[in-house]
């Protein structure tokens, strides 16, 4: 039985790897950009607000480019939230080649862009609305009622029928809500508080990794919050056996040094760099399977449940579980012998092995960092039966699965290699 779950594991992972190779490499907007030296402002801003990423893993799209004076305008005033957002409105989900827009029915129609995705649009402010006008001039400008078709086709750049067509027009198409920003010197704890994710706010706010990330904001960053249920699930180890440093470590292991929206997560291979990160120590790798994204740390892992904020260039996801690092928490049991041998024994806390909950601590969740310890937590480092996977009654069998899983992975890698 273990085997055939081995067997299957192997075949979803390696058709799971087939599937992200086929869609990661269709196209590739940067390339299709730089035949044209006039768009290199655009695509210097599609790389910086990540929206390469996006464009890269979607299919029957257009792009509406703006050449290098159209762009200064669009630029020169807003900050780089405002700009992606407008930007996002210059990727039309559907396919238009030049053909297409010349025979629109009726003459006009309003189409979805990116900017719908991000769940903060309402219909219209989403849409872009192209009209064929008298004499061959085809316009466009925002869907919202009332508004003007500021903008119209210049000419074709590149089509890879049906998958992306660019074309560019002469102005930005602008919807006059989108130029309000969403600051960027967010408060970060009030994001997190109002979002669920109290402990994770006190425990960064008291161990002082919240000047660390704010010190990060301005270059970007991504952070991975636990929710206050991800701190009282069963097999979370007792963080206040943790000294002031790998407190430290283990909330800079939950921050990546760059801003990853969902569709750069997606599109992540190797290793991603936290805030923690050296040396190859306490890196993370990502995971895909169709939206969703889950991060593995080597001893755990964590679906990215949902996003808090995202203001280019600082993005907050909130997270199912606590990050758990190899290096504070010890490596998987031993069916799996992928460990690097770095990540060897010692530096998780040695303490006594019973960590029976401290009767003092009940039901404050504010007086972090002494969390209330889950009952019996085990202490990591101790016995193989005991590490950090330990999710429920059926501990065992539950054990089991993320060792084959990662056994199954290194099969599959081998197989490719
Ligand atoms: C369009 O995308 C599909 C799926 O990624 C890919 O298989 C196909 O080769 C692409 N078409 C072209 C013309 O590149
Ligand atoms: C896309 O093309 C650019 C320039 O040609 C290259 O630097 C970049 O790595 C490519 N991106 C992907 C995802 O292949
Ligand atoms: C770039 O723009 C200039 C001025 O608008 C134009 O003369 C030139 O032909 C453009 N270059 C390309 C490659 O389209
Ligand atoms: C930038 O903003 C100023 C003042 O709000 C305005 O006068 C100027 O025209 C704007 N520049 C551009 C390029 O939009
Ligand atoms: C085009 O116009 C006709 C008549 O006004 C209408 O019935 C039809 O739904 C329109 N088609 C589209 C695609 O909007
Ligand atoms: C597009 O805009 C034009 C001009 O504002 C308007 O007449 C037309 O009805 C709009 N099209 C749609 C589908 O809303
Ligand atoms: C944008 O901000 C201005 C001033 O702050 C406000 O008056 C306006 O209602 C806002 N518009 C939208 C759509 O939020
Ligand atoms: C951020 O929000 C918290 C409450 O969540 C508040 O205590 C703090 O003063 C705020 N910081 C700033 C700089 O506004």
């Amino acid at each position: 039985m273990a085997s055939s779950i081995k067997t299957t594991k192997s075949i979803f992972l390696l058709s799971s790897l087939l599937i992200l190779f086929t869609i990661s490499y269709a196209h590739n907007i940067t390339e299709i950009l730089s035949s044209d030296p006039n768009l290199s402002q655009f695509s210097s801003y599609l790389s910086q607000t990540k929206l390469d990423d996006e464009i890269n893993s979607r299919q029957t799209i257009t792009v509406l480019a703006l050449d290098n004076a159209a762009m200064s305008s669009l630029t020169s005033n807003n900050s780089l939230s405002v700009i992606k957002n407008l930007l996002s409105l210059h990727v039309l989900l559907d396919y238009y080649d030049p053909k297409k827009l010349h025979s629109i029915q009726n003459g006009t129609v309003l189409t979805t862009t990116l900017y719908q995705t991000t769940g903060s649009a309402t219909s219209q402010e989403g849409s872009v609305n192209i009209t064929d006008l008298k004499g061959g001039t085809v316009g466009f400008g925002s869907g919202v009622p009332g508004s003007k078709l500021e903008s119209t086709y210049t000419k074709s750049v590149k089509q890879i029928p049906y998958n992306i067509s660019v074309l560019e027009i002469s102005d930005p198409i602008i919807a006059p809500s989108l130029m309000n920003s969403s600051s960027s010197d967010a408060n970060i704890t009030a994001v997190l508080e109002k979002a669920g994710c109290k402990t994770f706010a006190s425990l960064i706010s008291s161990s002082g990794v919240l000047k660390m990330y704010q010190n990060q904001m301005e270059k970007g960053i991504t952070i991975f919050a636990p929710t206050d249920e991800a701190f009282k699930a069963k097999g979370v180890p007792d963080l206040s056996k943790l000294n002031n440093a790998e407190i430290v470590s283990l909330l800079q292991f939950h921050a990546l040094t760059s801003y990853a929206p969902i569709g750069t997560l997606k599109s992540k291979k190797g290793s991603l760099t936290t805030l923690a990160s050296g040396a190859g120590k306490y890196d993370l790798t990502t995971k895909t399977a169709g939206d969703s994204v889950t991060l593995h740390t080597g001893v755990d892992s964590s679906r990215v449940a949902g996003t808090l904020l995202d203001s280019t260039p600082v993005i907050i996801y909130s997270v199912d579980n606590v990050l758990l690092p190899v290096e504070l928490f010890g490596v998987a049991p031993s069916p799996a012998p992928i460990e690097s041998p770095a990540s060897s024994p010692s530096p998780a806390p040695t303490k006594s092995p019973a960590s029976s909950p401290s009767p003092a601590s009940t039901e404050s969740p504010a007086s972090a960092p002494t969390e209330e310890s889950p009952e019996g937590s085990p202490s990591p480092s101790e016995s193989p039966e005991s590490a950090a996977d330990d999710t429920g009654k059926n501990g065992g069998d539950q054990r089991t699965v993320p060792a084959l899983f990662v056994a199954g992975f290194v099969g599959v890698i081998s197989l490719v290699l």
